[in-house]
């Protein structure tokens, strides 16, 4: 298990006041409509499972799966479909529902994909927008918060499969302080 010092960037409440905003935008523009919320798991589920809690029009929910960075926090530059979509998008409003975006390979590829398979329309919502890093353009339709540095953990996100549980999203500080470290949890100061 990865073991590192943590501190909050975006908190509990700050969260939920942020999903139930984009839960608004979402439902005002989807109105009428019956979407498919796509989630690119793994750490889109927490995020997702929050987000369709605020919507007032009805959905479906259905889950992909893509490569992910393994143990580095250093993005991949190829992107695989190892879990694809159990719900046929073809002639439905569709939104892609993903925790972060870095260099954007993950979401334009999954976009592509999907895109070809002929939804009605097609749009996607992240709840963190690391817009600065983007490698390959893209517009995100629905965005939490931008953040410019770091790499973060908690509220469904990973670093090496430790941290999904903290309730608070927190950046990793990445020094090499062995005495500092903690379990996950411990380091955690609002
Ligand atoms: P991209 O393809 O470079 O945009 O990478 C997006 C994916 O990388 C996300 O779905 C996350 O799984 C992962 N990722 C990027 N930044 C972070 C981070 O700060 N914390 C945890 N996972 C991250
Ligand atoms: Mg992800």
């Amino acid at each position: 298990m990865k073991k590192a010092k943590l501190h909050v960037l975006h908190s509990r409440d700050e969260i939920a006041e942020r999903v139930r905003w984009l839960g608004e935008r979402i439902s005002q523009d989807y109105e009428g409509r019956f979407p498919l919320l796509v989630g690119i798991l793994k750490g889109s589920f927490v995020f997702l499972a929050d987000l369709i809690r605020h919507l007032d029009v009805p959905v479906e929910v259905d889950f992909v799966r893509l490569a992910s960075y393994g143990d580095s926090m250093e993005s991949s530059k190829e992107v695989r479909l190892t879990k694809d979509l159990e719900i046929s998008v073809e002639g439905r409003d569709v939104l892609v529902v993903e925790d972060i975006v870095d260099s954007g390979r993950t979401l334009k590829e999954l976009l592509g994909e999907l895109a070809r398979r002929g939804p009605r329309s097609l749009r996607s919502c992240c709840l963190l927008d690391k817009r600065h890093r983007r490698e390959v353009p893209l517009e995100i339709d629905y965005v939490g918060f931008e953040m410019n540095e770091g790499f973060v953990v908690g509220y469904g996100l990973d670093w090496a499969e430790s941290y999904r549980h903290l309730p608070d999203i927190c950046v990793v500080e990445t020094e090499e302080t062995p005495s500092e470290e903690c379990e996950p949890g411990e380091g955690v100061k609002s």
